[in-house]
């Protein structure tokens, strides 16, 4: 019976796998740029700085990456597999007085490695966001994604905006919506811990969907709801009920470690988890 149990679950997992992979990309992306109203508000959307590593997957004329330079200071790359467009977007950045900051790199965004950059911009199709959002989801926690018109299926976005675009040159309504996701660390799984103000054991199983958590806590021997649970890239923060006192629960994770604090009444302690499965 267990046998079969587990035959069940790794043939349910190999499907899974297999249908991330079968994602079939059935038409091109044509080359359509992005109205100057949009490329202003995906980046800051994205709040890019002079810090940050712009990459664009499928970059156009450049357009996208040449502004988080002029405009934001940040550094920048344009993937695109189109050699006239790959020297449109390089002639416009030296004009752009950029060209020290940003270049582009005449590759396929599905063989190309953008795992450096703090911010990704897309303007594509649904099934490419979907068929690159396994690659996405595995960026470093924290790196943030704008796409143009186009949502990730079931990973729902942090935040999104419509602006009009009165010259928009494709579809009937004349406005584009920008998507803003945050890339979350992995937190799901059970986590064990000791309670700095008594010096008890804990233990937490959180549940994740994407940046949507759940789960359950055990403190004291007594099973209780977690609460309130969020990830933002890698800061968590949930809250448990143990009795009349709300235990709050912050903190930074990092691969198999939380660090943070515990805040209890005005009380504050630091606290840390450690992943146990
Ligand atoms: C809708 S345009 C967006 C251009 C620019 N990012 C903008 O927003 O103005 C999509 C671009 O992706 C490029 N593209 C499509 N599929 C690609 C692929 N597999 N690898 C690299 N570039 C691709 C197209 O040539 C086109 O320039």
């Amino acid at each position: 019976m267990r046998l079969l149990l587990l035959v069940t679950i790794a043939l349910c997992t190999i499907r899974a796998w297999a249908a991330e992979e079968d994602l079939k990309i059935r038409e091109d992306t044509p080359y359509v740029q992005s109205g100057m109203v949009v490329v202003d508000t995906m980046l800051e959307m994205a709040g890019v700085r002079p810090d940050d590593f712009v990459i664009d997957l499928g970059s156009g004329d450049g357009r996208i990456v040449i502004q988080a330079a002029q405009r934001f200071g940040a550094r920048g790359v344009g993937i695109e597999y189109d050699p006239q467009l790959i020297q449109l977007a390089t002639e416009n950045a030296m004009r752009a007085r950029v060209g020290d900051r940003v270049s582009f790199l005449e590759q396929n965004i599905f063989s190309s490695d953008f795992s450096a950059a703090s911010v990704i911009t897309m303007y594509l199709l649904p099934e490419y966001n979907l068929a690159l959002r396994p690659k996405l989801l595995a960026m470093r926690p924290g790196t943030r994604i704008v796409s143009h018109d186009f949502a990730m299926g079931d990973w729902k976005p942090d935040a999104r905006k419509t602006v009009p675009v009165p010259d928009k040159p494709v579809g009937i309504n004349k406005e584009s919506t920008i998507y803003f996701w945050i890339v979350p660390a992995r937190v799901g799984g059970r986590w064990k811990s000791r309670m700095p103000s008594t010096g008890g054991d804990a233990q937490f199983v959180l549940r994740q969907k994407f940046q949507e958590l759940s789960g359950s806590a055990v403190i004291g021997g007594r099973s209780v709801p977690v609460e309130r649970a969020r990830i933002s890239g890698s800061v968590l923060s949930f809250r448990v009920r143990d009795g009349d006192r709300t235990l709050r629960f912050n903190g930074q994770v990092s691969a198999a470690r939380i660090n943070g604090q515990l805040g209890i009444g005005d009380r504050f302690y630091s606290w840390h988890a450690l992943k146990a499965d």
